[in-house]
């Protein structure tokens, strides 16, 4: 039986009508059109599907638009504001930190969270933390630079996207 459910996403509410068993993932891409989030798994290990929810990053093959009711959603989509990438958006394109750029969506929101979290990871932490999200491209090593260089050039509190903050300390 399909049920209503109410998903503000990248700040604008959205009211649809989903089957049980739609994934967020496939609400987000299919039903809302945001393309940005990938799927690269059926087994939800890969995490380029990776989005914020009501502050925290998780992967959106793991939870139902059901479950998502009454959430804040944050997509790739949803990170840059006034018309400048997020602090770090631009550090994965200053320290080249993608190549085919498929797993980058979902790095790049894991990597807010990351840096929400612990705002000055060492690279062990910032490996440790990435370990959800699957890169066939680019050995990592780059994507380490990205994060310490978005951790240097953004004070804490601009790591989270506006919306998803008051979520993340209710
Ligand atoms: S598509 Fe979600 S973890 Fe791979
Ligand atoms: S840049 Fe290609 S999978 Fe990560």
């Amino acid at each position: 039986m399909a049920h209503t459910v109410s998903i503000t996403v990248n700040g604008t509410a959205y009211e649809r009508t989903v089957e049980p068993r739609l994934l967020l993932a496939h609400f987000l891409r299919d039903t809302l059109g945001l393309t940005g989030t990938n799927i690269g798994c059926d087994t939800s290990q890969c995490g380029a599907c990776t989005v914020m929810m009501d502050g925290a990053a998780v992967k959106s093959c793991t939870v139902l638009a059901l479950q998502a009711d009454g959430s804040s959603v944050t997509t790739i989509e949803g990170l840059a504001s006034d018309g400048k990438l997020h602090p770090v958006q631009d550090a994965f394109w200053e320290k080249h930190g993608l190549q085919c750029g498929f797993c980058t969506p979902g790095m790049i929101i894991t990597v807010v969270d990351l840096l929400n979290n612990n705002p000055h990871p060492t690279d062990e932490e910032i490996r440790h933390g990435l370990e959800g999200n699957l890169c066939r491209c680019t050995g990592y090593h780059n994507i380490v630079e990205a994060v310490k260089h978005a951790a240097n050039a953004m004070p804490a509190a601009e790591a989270m996207p506006e919306e998803t903050r008051e979520h993340a300390h209710a």
